[in-house]
């Protein structure tokens, strides 16, 4: 066996999120449970631990905990890059691409056409099929099927549209120059019409990439369906890079109609509040939810990282992690539908190795203490915590001496802020170095946040999933104290528990 030490970069490997085993990766695509599997296809240099040579890369899970990962499913070649899309189920075989007996997957790519094509520069969308369960793929030999002639249309999400009259085929993609969404229909995932578009809208503080829509009942009543859009942004986010942000509104088949379009201040960065976030972190990006999860349960998985600095975070031979796998749904605040996020049961219920630490009813007192048995460095951090006359409470992560990763509150503030300046290695960009902050609003006094510790991130949960915030950090493997702390005067620990992760 090898030893791992502080310094040795795999050191970083995380225990609870995936990563390629030696290559580069960035967005998830063609997620889709099929046949009793979760697929996980993203984009991967085969050939490297930068972007580059971009196809799909691929893994599998029976439980969304354990991937193994799977030959590169869709490879470039001299005419193209394999870009971000989706996989549908084509049960009825309407492609013609399989039989009725054997239904094919379809997956819809954006080809980037490189010098050695006609199509030389534009971004255009492409099939390809899987006759055995989405392990092998042939390319259409009508490729690409839908071409508008733009250099940067891209990252199709399709899905079944069912209304009580018709169901077709709609693809969701984005002209991300233009901060727009264009709605496209099918019958055959071949030929495609226009329906309609989106946008600008909120936050154009950057391009728009990998787009999402789909519905969900609001506060579970499925008489009461909503759908959301999501669209995910570089730079522009409100810690600044790569995020997402989301719309809630109305599909009828043919127009989004949103309701969560704030009309004044576009482009204004002090408006970045007031849009909807799909993660206030600096690393929650291409965002996009798995077909066909059985349940109706609509799950989502980002790429960990930010294309601030995503070619330079430390990690070797692998680069960078997905998220958690997240359920989202529909909650009423103050009557408005919002989206809350939770880990997926499948990961929130990971057992304990060994007996978790508590704490109830206890003060702290103005610094920093230290919880003794609480160290590690896998770990879920469930923490109810009230105001006291502190101006800032919270707990550290990931620590050791003076260093360590701050979730604090600033109840004054009204903002959750995760500081990693003190993280670990911070110097590889300029940029990485942040304290990056949210709103909050606390339950009566108290504050309730959930906290997913791994080895080279912190995922933060808080307001009954409402806020959500994901950051990369990258701490020594020593490093793995566990304290509060209370900032010029005290706080309260209503209760604390930090379950140890395998
Ligand atoms: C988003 C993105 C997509 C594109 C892909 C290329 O991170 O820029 O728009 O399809 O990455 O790797």
């Amino acid at each position: 066996m090898t030893a791992v030490t502080a310094t040795t970069p795999d050191a970083f490997r995380p225990a609870m999120h995936y990563a390629a085993r030696s290559t580069w990766l960035n967005d998830p695509n063609g997620l889709i449970f099929h046949e009793g599997i979760y697929h996980l296809y993203y984009q991967n240099n085969p050939e490297g631990n930068v972007w580059g040579n971009m196809s799909w890369g691929h893994a599998t899970s029976t439980d969304l905990v354990t991937w193994v990962e799977q030959p590169v499913a869709i490879a470039y070649d001299e005419l193209e890059d394999i870009y971000s899309g989706s996989i549908v189920f084509d049960r009825y075989n309407t492609s013609g691409f399989g039989t009725e007996a054997r239904p094919p997957l379809v997956a819809v790519y954006t080809s980037a056409f490189k010098p050695a094509s006609e199509l030389s520069g534009v971004q255009a969308q492409s099939l390809a099929y899987s006759l055995d369960g989405g392990y092998t793929w042939t390319k259409y030999a009508g490729n690409p099927v839908l071409n508008r002639g733009s250099s940067e249309f891209r990252d199709p999400k399709v899905f079944r549209f069912e209304s009580d009259a018709e169901s077709y085929w709609i693809m969701v993609a984005v002209e991300a120059l233009d901060f727009k969404v264009v709605f496209y229909s099918s019958l055959d995932l071949k030929k495609w019409e226009l329906l309609s578009s989106f946008g600008p809208a909120n936050a154009t503080g950057g391009v728009w990439e990998c787009p999402d829509l789909f519905p969900l009942p609001v506060d579970g009543d499925p008489e009461n369906l909503k759908w959301v859009l999501t669209i995910n942004l570089n730079p522009g986010g409100p810690n600044s890079g790569s995020a997402g942000q989301y719309f809630v509104g109305d599909f009828d088949g043919v127009t989004f109609t949103s309701s969560s379009t704030v009309t004044e201040g576009l482009q204004a960065p002090d408006r970045l509040g007031d849009y909807q976030w799909l993660d206030w972190g600096r690393d929650y990006y291409a965002a996009v939810s798995f077909s066909d999860v059985p349940d109706g349960r609509r799950l989502m998985i980002a790429w960990m990282n930010n294309w601030q600095y995503a070619n330079e975070i430390p990690t070797s031979p692998w680069r960078s992690p997905m998220s958690l796998i997240r359920e989202v749904s529909l909650q009423s605040v103050d009557g408005t539908p919002r989206l809350v996020q939770h880990v997926a049961r499948e990961l929130a219920s990971l057992p304990s190795v060994h007996p978790p630490f508590t704490a109830d009813d206890t003060e702290i007192a103005e610094g920093k203490h230290l919880l003794d048995s609480a160290a590690g460095s896998v770990q879920r951090i469930e923490a109810s915590l009230s105001t006291g006359t502190a101006e800032e409470f919270g707990v550290i992560v990931r620590g050791e001496g003076t260093r360590g990763t701050r979730i604090g509150i600033r109840p004054a503030e009204g903002r959750i802020v995760v500081d990693r300046r003190e993280s670990g290695q911070t110097g590889f960009h300029e940029s990485f170095a942040s304290t990056d902050a949210a709103p909050i609003q606390p339950t009566g006094n108290s504050y309730e946040v959930t906290i997913y510790v791994d080895h080279c991130s912190v995922e933060v949960f808080a307001q009954g999933g409402q806020i959500t915030l994901s950051e990369l950090i990258f701490p020594a493997s020593t490093s793995t104290d566990v304290s509060v702390y209370a900032c010029g005067g005290t706080a309260t620990i209503n209760s604390l528990k930090v379950t140890q992760l395998a």
